[in-house]
């Protein structure tokens, strides 16, 4: 595996790949890699033939107030799980790679970024379309990977792309889940033991809501209600959200009568956590 910390070397290894006849598959990651980057990966290399992963804490999608100084960095740590996974190349840049200067072009996916996690996180999902489109510039992937853990990220990500005609496919994958049900994401390791307790209240609102469904209910105020009891038993545990929306427009949907996201933010202590479901109604 080789480890690219500049655009041009990344592009000059996708190239020697691309006349080799290789297909060219993309995970972007912002690294403290763990078991869901993984099946990104691992579903990279089998759709493609050189896959690429990127690890970037992209400064443009954390607010003021925002984890970016403490975000884990385990660099090395990654490097050994993308080989074991099976990545061709690491592209790790430096901030002052991707922003060589300060940037004036921004993508902003109208509608998309205001709803759900765009009302307490302004500026977020502007800072991700545009990381994106400048990694899919840079590697100009034929797939590019993403989990389906950030559902609005992998939202926007699709309509960005369709939007903008990149001329790649936007694989999403499932959500990779802790056996008691906590979805793995790379900020859990802010959570002391007790507080990993709690955050499975996010989980059992989740499978609430899918149960009340397959029993026949739709209605979305009813459904809600119920998730909130389980969502604010915990003490450590404070609601920011909880939403049923359309999967492609993230607007409300008072019934569930189509095809619809099921998506919470809660905070437990001072860890935000996010979670999802997709609950597919046959037309
Ligand atoms: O999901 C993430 O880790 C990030 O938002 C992404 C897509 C790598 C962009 O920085």
């Amino acid at each position: 595996m080789k480890i690219a910390k500049t655009i041009g070397s990344v592009r000059k290894l996708v190239r020697q790949a691309r006349s080799k006849g290789k297909s060219v598959g993309l995970v972007p990651t912002m690294g403290a890699l763990h078991q869901g980057h993984i099946s990104l990966i691992e579903k990279a290399t089998k759709n493609t033939s050189f896959v690429v992963v990127s690890i970037f804490v992209n400064p443009a999608q954390f607010g003021p107030k925002e984890d970016f100084k403490k975000y884990p960095r385990p660099l090395r740590n990654d490097l050994k799980l993308c080989e074991n996974a099976g990545a061709d190349v690491v592209f790790a840049p430096s901030a002052r790679e991707i922003y060589p200067q300060e940037n004036l072009t921004w993508v902003n996916v109208e509608k998309l970024s205001q709803p759900l996690c765009g009302r307490s996180r302004p500026g977020h999902f502007r800072g991700v379309a545009t990381v994106c489109a400048k990694l899919f510039n840079i590697v100009q992937p034929d797939a590019a990977f993403f989990g389906q853990k950030d559902a609005q990220q992998a939202a926007l990500i699709r309509r960005m792309a369709a939007d903008l005609n990149f001329p790649l496919k936007i694989i999403i994958c499932p959500t990779v889940r802790q056996p008691d049900g906590l979805a793995l994401s790379s900020r859990n390791q802010y959570l002391s033991p007790q507080e990993k307790k709690d955050a499975v209240c996010l989980y059992k609102s989740l499978r609430k809501c899918r149960q009340m469904v397959v029993l026949g209910e739709n209605s979305s105020k009813k459904i809600i209600a119920q998730m909130r009891n389980i969502l604010s038993a915990p003490a450590s545990a404070k609601i920011e959200y909880v939403e049923i929306v359309d999967v492609k427009t993230l607007q409300p949907l008072t019934k569930i009568d189509r095809s619809a996201l099921v998506a919470i933010a809660v905070r437990i202590g001072s860890t935000r956590l996010i979670d999802n479901i997709l609950i597919d109604v046959p037309k």
